[in-house]
């Protein structure tokens, strides 16, 4: 089957579906669905969030230039999907979808409990791209649930459950494949055999 062109678009997948907290009063805070998103830098660490500025959560964001990207499991796929189908101008996200906000360490912007990781964010730059306004951030704090640790205190994949999103659909993460490097690692080849 012949390649076929398709007028640019934002086909990049998969991607998370992450839950983003803000506000700085417990009368204002608030929780948006965020899929575009991601790592930018590891030294210092650096995240973005893309908003619309026709999103609730926008003005807070920029005001307040705090956020959490509070990551999803399966568990947390209905209230993901409700958070970002639903505004925070006629709804309690919190109340409605059962979660519960908890003081984050550095910002005033509070954590969503029920995440197992939670990344606080200083905004340190917006840039208007277009449809939307990319939050360029600073990570300044990193809440990790004890649940999700493994024996060696590694953060474990397999126990979180994480949620992934690919052109509207939800999925969970399926089977492991391999690990960093694997591709490029010398066989271990046992005594017997070198001497042969
Ligand atoms: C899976 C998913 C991903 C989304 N990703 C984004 C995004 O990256 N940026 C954005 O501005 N809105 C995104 N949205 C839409 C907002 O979450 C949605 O408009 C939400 O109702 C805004 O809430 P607020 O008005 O309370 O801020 C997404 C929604 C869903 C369901």
């Amino acid at each position: 089957m012949a390649k076929i062109h398709w007028k640019p678009g934002t086909m990049v997948y998969p991607l998370p579906a992450v839950m983003v907290s803000c506000g700085e009063k417990p009368e204002e805070y608030n929780i948006l669905t965020v899929s575009w998103t991601g790592t930018i830098c590891s030294d210092p660490p650096m995240c973005y969030i893309s908003v619309r500025p026709s999103r609730f959560s926008y003005e807070i964001i920029k005001r307040t230039g705090e956020f959490v990207i509070n990551l999803t499991t399966e568990e947390l796929a209905k209230a993901t999907d409700w958070c970002g189908c639903r505004s925070g101008s006629k709804h309690n996200k919190w109340k409605e979808m059962h979660l519960t906000p908890e003081p984050a360490k550095i910002i005033k912007a509070p954590i969503i409990a029920e995440s197992p990781v939670n990344i606080e964010c200083k905004v340190k730059e917006i840039v208007e791209l277009g449809s939307h306004h990319m939050f360029i951030a600073d990570v300044v704090n990193v809440t990790v649930d004890g649940r999700y640790l493994d024996e060696a205190g590694a953060f474990s994949f397999a126990q979180s459950k994480p949620l992934v999103y690919g052109h509207g659909h939800y999925f969970g993460m399926g089977e492991k494949i391999g690990k960093f490097g694997w591709s490029v690692e010398k066989k271990k080849t046992s005594v017997s055999q070198n001497k042969k």
